[in-house]
């Protein structure tokens, strides 16, 4: 049965190992991460006054590139929204700016429509105004998938790696050979070779071409490294959660739709 043991969880960060899973799981899982679970970015902004060295499309850009804080379930995608997608409180939030140069403009000088939807970091630097110059804006943000444009996608980092079993036989000969080798500091020579850090190995197998002795085997297992790290939109572990959400969501649809054909 698969199982989920957790090496680190930070709201920034989940490090957890799969256990006795299949490629295709691991790989379903990682692909409704990245690409599946909705959030919240800048997807247009209206201009009033722009008299910065900047182009509008310029401002736009940078401001979709900002993580805004997203609550599963507070925002309706807009093609699910009663609304028909027009626009509407279930479905979007406006940031507005009114500010005068000299002076930077920062994110967190963005006013939100609701407090407890706002950019994640407050001091990212997006255009410096000149003395005379004047940006007066309305960003609107909505719900979307990292499938639709990588500006919806909830981690910045998410991959995953197979966790061998290595295996030291009785042929080795203590050379320490595969110490110094290691890019990865996997091995360490206390007596006897000892494998320290299996987890950091990469697989590169320059340990097993080394060893004169072939005495090293490394085998690979259904057990799979898996790290996350969020954008800050949401918690790196709700992305996670929200992501199995979707998959079961699916593999339900998925039944229904077999048992359907009743042959
Ligand atoms: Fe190191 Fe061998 Fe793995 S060289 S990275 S332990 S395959």
């Amino acid at each position: 049965m698969v199982s989920i043991e957790f090496l680190v969880e930070r709201e920034d960060k989940i490090v957890f190992i799969l256990k006795d899973a299949s490629p295709a799981l691991v790989n379903s899982i990682r692909r409704a991460m990245k690409s599946l679970v909705p959030v919240l970015a800048i997807d247009y902004v209206d201009f009033y006054v722009n008299s910065s060295f900047f182009y509008d499309e310029m401002i736009a850009h940078r401001l979709a590139m900002i993580p805004i804080k997203t609550e599963p379930g507070r925002f309706k995608m807009p093609k699910e929204c009663s609304c028909g997608g027009v626009g509407c409180p279930n479905c979007q939030i406006s940031f507005r700016l009114n500010v005068e140069g000299p002076r930077i403009v920062y994110s967190g000088d963005f006013v939100s429509d609701d407090p407890d939807v706002h950019f994640v970091y407050k001091d990212i630097p997006v255009l410096e105004l000149f003395s005379g110059q004047q940006l007066m804006i309305e960003a609107v943000a909505r719900l979307g998938t990292g499938k639709e444009h990588s500006k919806f996608q909830p981690v910045s980092v998410c991959y995953y790696k197979i966790i061998p079993r290595i295996e030291i036989g009785e042929k080795c000969d203590l050379c320490g050979e595969c110490v110094s080798i290691c890019p990865r500091k996997v091995f360490s020579l206390d007596g006897k070779i000892k494998v320290s850090n299996p987890l950091d190995c990469s697989l590169c197998m320059e340990c097993v071409k080394i060893c004169e002795a072939k005495a090293i085997k490394i085998v690979e297992t259904d057990d799979y490294l898996f790290v996350a790290e969020s954008t800050g939109a949401m918690p790196a572990k709700e992305v996670l959660r929200q992501a199995l959400l979707i998959l079961k969501g699916k593999a339900e649809n998925f039944r229904k739709m077999l048992e359907e054909l009743n042959v």
